[in-house]
C-alpha cells in the first residue's frame, strides 16, 4: 500500500477543484481550523503577486480554517513540487483541530519569501474563495477574504486559464464554426501561409520577451529548426497535412518535452508567447479564443508529465 499524507490546504488549494486539477486523487476529511496562526495574503509568488501564508502569530484567538486532504506519498511530492517547497514556502507539520475536538498531524506550507506590497491576482482569490465557499466555512472567515484586495491579472490569457474549472459554460467551438472538425480551424487559421506566420510571431515573441528567457534557454540557439517543427505539427494538430509526420515521423507532445523541466511559470511563459502572436493574426475574435484554450490542454500536459516524471 502506498504511504498517504495529511495536508491541510488553506489557500488555493482548499478549493476541490483546484487540488484535482493539480493531483490524481483527492480525498477530503472535511473542515479543520488551525489555531495560533493568522491568513495572510503576503507569500511573495513568482508571477509578482502575493499568495497566501499560514502566519504564525501564537496567539490562539488567531484561527486559519480549511480542509484537511488524505494524498497519496506521490501526490504530495507533486504538490510540493507545485508549491515550491525550498523556493518560496516550506512545509511544516501542525496539529489541526475539527468541531468534534479531533486532532491530526498534518502538513502544511507555510511562506519564507514575504513581500507586504503584494497583492494576489483576482483568480488566485477566486480560488480561495472557492473553497471557502465549498467547505461552508464561517460566514465572517468568508467574508474576511472576500475584503482581500486583488489585482486584475494582466494577463487575460492566465486568468481565463485559471478560472476555467469554475465556469459552468466552457467555451466551446460554435456549432456553426465547426472548428475541430476536419480541417476547419486550419482553414481558420489561414492554411499552410497562416500558421507560419502564427508560429513565427511566436518564437518572436519568445526571442523579445523578459518572461519568456527561461523557455527561450532551452531551445538552440538557432530557432529555424523549432519554427519548422512547431509549423509542421500545428498544420496537423488543426487538421490539415500531417507535415511533421511527413518529414520527423510519429510525435507524442508530451514525451517530447519530457527532457525539459516545464514549471508552471514556464508553461505560463509559452502561453503568453502564443497569446501574444494569436492577438495578432487577422483571425476572428471567436477563433482567437478558441485556438487559444485548445492549446491550453497540450501545454498543460507538457507540464503535468514533466512534474509527474520528476
Ligand atoms: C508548455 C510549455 C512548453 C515549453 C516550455 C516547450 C519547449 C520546447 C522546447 C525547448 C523544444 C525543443 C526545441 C527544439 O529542439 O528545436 C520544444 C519542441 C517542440 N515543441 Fe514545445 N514546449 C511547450 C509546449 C508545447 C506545446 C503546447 C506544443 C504543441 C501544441 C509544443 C510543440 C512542440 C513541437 C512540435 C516540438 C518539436 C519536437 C521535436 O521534434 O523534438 N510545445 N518545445
Amino acid at each position: 500500500m502506498t504511504k498517504s499524507v495529511y495536508s491541510f490546504a488553506y489557500g488555493s488549494n482548499m478549493s476541490p477543484k483546484r487540488l484535482s486539477a493539480r493531483v490524481t486523487v483527492i480525498e477530503s476529511l472535511g473542515v479543520y481550523h488551525l489555531s495560533g496562526y493568522q491568513l495572510r495574503f503576503h507569500k511573495a509568488g513568482d508571477d509578482g503577486s502575493a499568495k497566501c501564508d499560514a502566519y504564525y502569530t501564537g496567539d490562539t484567538q488567531d484561527v486559519i480554517w480549511g480542509s484537511l486532504y488524505k494524498l497519496s506519498a506521490d501526490d504530495k511530492a507533486t504538490l510540493d513540487k507545485i508549491e515550491g517547497v525550498g523556493n518560496g514556502y516550506e512545509e511544516k507539520l501542525v496539529e489541526v483541530s475539527n468541531s468534534a475536538g479531533e486532532t491530526v498531524n498534518a502538513c502544511i506550507y507555510v511562506a519564507t519569501r514575504i513581500d507586504e506590497n503584494m497583492v494576489p491576482y483576482d483568480w488566485y482569490k477566486t480560488h480561495v474563495v472557492s473553497g471557502a465557499e465549498h467547505f461552508q466555512l464561517p460566514r465572517h472567515y468568508i467574508e474576511t477574504i472576500h475584503a482581500i484586495e486583488a489585482q486584475p491579472d494582466p494577463h487575460r490569457g492566465r486568468y481565463l486559464q485559471e478560472t476555467a474549472i469554475y465556469s459552468r459554460h466552457p467555451v466551446l467551438p460554435q456549432e456553426d464554426d465547426n472548428y475541430g472538425t476536419l480541417d476547419a480551424s486550419f482553414k481558420a487559421a489561414g492554411g499552410e501561409e497562416g500558421v507560419k506566420k502564427l508560429v513565427n510571431d511566436f518564437y518572436d515573441n519568445m526571442e523579445a520577451l523578459a518572461e519568456a528567457r527561461n523557455i527561450l534557454n532551452m531551445h538552440p540557439k538557432d530557432l529555424s529548426a523549432s519554427r519548422d517543427k512547431l509549423f509542421r505539427f500545428l498544420c496537423g494538430w488543426l487538421g490539415g497535412p500531417r507535415l511533421y509526420r511527413e518529414k520527423y515521423g510519429p510525435i507524442s507532445i508530451p514525451m517530447a518535452h519530457k527532457q525539459f523541466k516545464v514549471t508552471e511559470s514556464d508553461r505560463d511563459a509559452w502561453m503568453l508567447c502564443m497569446e501574444k502572436a494569436i492577438a495578432d493574426q487577422p483571425y476572428t475574435p471567436k477563433f482567437k479564443r478558441y485556438l487559444y484554450e485548445q492549446l491550453m490542454v497540450p501545454a498543460n500536459r507538457v507540464h503535468q508529465v514533466n512534474v509527474a516524471a520528476k
